[in-house]
């Protein structure tokens, strides 16, 4: 597989797990999943993870997801190399694993200590990834095999990391997002 093609497939296949987090950043307020309880003396997630927010980022990844498979053909006769088309249960699997991801991200980032909105860097930038996968294999494996090769998975693990500063980068800039990360 060439290697733009591999990166083509991989950005393409990750969208439905890229969008629910800046459509959380957008769509986000409102009462904090956690109810505001503590476990111990800090949030069991804090305010930072709300239903709005991750009802609105499955919702978008699953939107898109549809989007995506309508344009598959048309896109994948243009590029000369099939894309992806999302099967209902690998949508979920990326939309919802990638807020699972993230919520299970502040879980962690809270009985570390650190306070809504602190850095935890590779957990920020990977969260979703590591949920998201094994989600999408375990809902539909015959789906994921097909197009999470061991090289559209490497090329994952390394080009997220990058959208993911980059795009929260731009967040901030625009006065979307408090933090940086
Ligand atoms: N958000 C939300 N629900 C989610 C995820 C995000 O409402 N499930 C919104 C919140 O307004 C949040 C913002 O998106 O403040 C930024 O998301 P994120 O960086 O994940 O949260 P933080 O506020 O940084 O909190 P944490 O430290 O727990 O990551
Ligand atoms: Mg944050």
């Amino acid at each position: 597989m060439a290697v733009l093609e591999t990166i083509v497939i991989a950005f393409w296949a990750m969208l439905p797990a890229y969008v629910p987090n800046n459509a959380a950043v957008l769509a986000g307020g409102g009462r904090p999943i956690d109810g505001g309880r503590t476990w111990g003396a800090k949030r069991v997630l804090g305010d930072g993870k709300t239903w709005r927010g991750t009802a609105m980022g499955i919702t978008a990844g699953l939107a898109l997801a549809a989007v995506l498979t309508v344009l598959a053909d048309g896109v994948g006769s243009a590029l000369g190399f099939a894309v992806p088309e999302f099967t209902p249960l690998a949508a979920l699997g990326l939309a919802g694993g990638a807020m699972l991801g993230d919520i299970l991200a502040s879980f962690l980032k809270r009985r570390t200590g650190r306070q809504r909105g602190a850095m935890f860097p590779g957990l920020d930038q990977l969260d979703f990834v590591v949920v998201s996968l094994p989600l999408v294999a375990l809902l539909d494996f015959e789906w994921f095999r097909e197009w999470f090769t061991l090289e559209v998975i490497l090329v994952v693990v390394v080009l997220t990391p990058i959208l993911h500063v980059t795009t929260n980068m731009i967040a901030y800039k625009l006065g979307l997002k408090n933090e940086p990360w």
